[in-house]
């Protein structure tokens, strides 16, 4: 049956996008399908309707190229989750207006590319009636019955080569050099990166932090005759009793805005032990660029295989890694729950087994 396929990538961007979508336009090119690219995020469902028929031939270079060609946003209308986990339902004049646009546009299908919030809207969307399939991304790697997203490689990628260049200048200047990464209310991007960058100190939101341990491993490696030191904090990280840092206020239907805690860490280090201690904040630089080859090939798998549920007629269903293969589960599992870093997991482990502070 012929098909005509809408795509749509929303919430923040991230290395990959445009590889999902080449794969789903090029598979779906294949099977003598069309594919309708919907712009600006799921905004672009509604009035102004925005979308641009998309050809695989005219897409040259999506393969490695950032960002998403098709815009993105998250917020409007269509915002799914306004804090820590809490889901925000979907106004149904606006599930309504999403449903004649898919009308209009003639889609028999949508494939949602996104993380917990927008493959939430995508969950709401199929319970409205219209076809969806999902497709997970985020740089911070915390939906669950997937373990993996797309981006999240290309994330740890930039992270690491941060800490090689701060380890060459801590070094140098005999200093405490503090990284604050992102990757909200979960700690992967930092105890990946902190454990591939050699940190002596590894800060995540799973294990409140306190400083004594941080200027006991701190001192340790003074003694050691290591005067200097690396430190990954991840942006959702907090003091034992303390609350996240957060910055730019809480706007309404936004996520609070996390940020600020490696100068606040850095400050405090400095204080206690009298070293120099310098903060850095790695922010965007990880959601931009192109992906790593590892995210290339699971992006690519990801497009191909989001066109076979469509064409199984299998919607609902979200695309997911197992380790070793891509599957797909009900988009409702990956909606329900954040993923998080397991405190007996191996690069927890890892970590500690290496002498790695983990602020416990
Ligand atoms: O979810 C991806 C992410 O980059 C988080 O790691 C970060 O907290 C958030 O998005 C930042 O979003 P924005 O670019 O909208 O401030």
């Amino acid at each position: 049956m012929s098909q005509r396929i809408g795509i749509v990538t929303g919430g923040g961007d991230c290395p990959g996008l445009n590889a999902v979508i080449r794969a789903v336009a090029k598979a779906a090119d294949r099977r003598g399908w069309q594919t309708v690219g919907i712009l600006g995020g799921y905004e672009g469902l509604l009035e102004p309707r925005a979308s641009r028929e998309l050809d695989y031939r005219e897409l040259g270079d999506l393969l490695n190229r950032g960002g998403t060609i098709l815009g993105t946003s998250n917020r409007g209308r269509f915002a799914a989750k306004v804090g820590h986990g809490e889901a925000k339902g979907i106004p149904a004049e606006v599930l309504g207006a999403a449903k004649r646009g898919c009308a209009e546009l003639g889609l028999s299908a949508l494939v949602c590319i996104g993380g917990d919030g927008s493959l939430s809207i995508a969950q709401q969307l199929q319970e409205y009636g219209i076809p969806v399939v999902g497709v997970p991304k985020t740089i911070d790697n915390d939906l669950a019955a997937t373990v993996m997203t797309f981006g999240f490689d290309s994330a740890v990628a930039c992270a690491t080569d941060a800490l090689d260049r701060l380890h060459t200048t801590a070094e140098s200047h005999q200093r405490v050099m503090v990284l604050e990464v992102m990757g909200r209310y979960a700690g992967w991007i930092a105890i990946y990166s902190g454990v591939a960058g050699g940190a002596d100190v590894i800060l995540i939101p799973e294990i409140p932090f306190g400083y004594d341990s941080i200027c006991a491993k701190i001192d340790e490696r003074e003694k050691l005759g290591r005067h200097f030191s690396i430190v990954v904090v991840a942006e959702g990280a907090r003091p034992e009793g303390g609350d996240f840092v957060t910055s730019g206020g809480q706007q309404k239907n936004r996520e609070a805005r996390l940020g600020g805690v490696g100068a606040q860490v850095a400050a405090e280090i400095e204080r206690r032990t009298g070293k120099e201690t310098r903060a850095v904040v790695l922010g965007h630089l990880q959601r931009g660029g192109g992906p790593t080859n590892f995210d290339r090939a699971l992006c690519t798998v990801f497009g191909t295989t989001a066109v076979d549920l469509v064409a199984e007629q299998r919607f609902g269903e979200m695309v997911t890694y197992t380790g070793t293969q891509v599957t797909s589960v009900p988009l409702a599992d990956a909606v329900g729950e954040l993923r998080r870093v397991p405190l007996d997991g191996g690069f927890v482990r890892a970590a500690r087994a290496l002498g790695v502070c983990l602020g416990d």
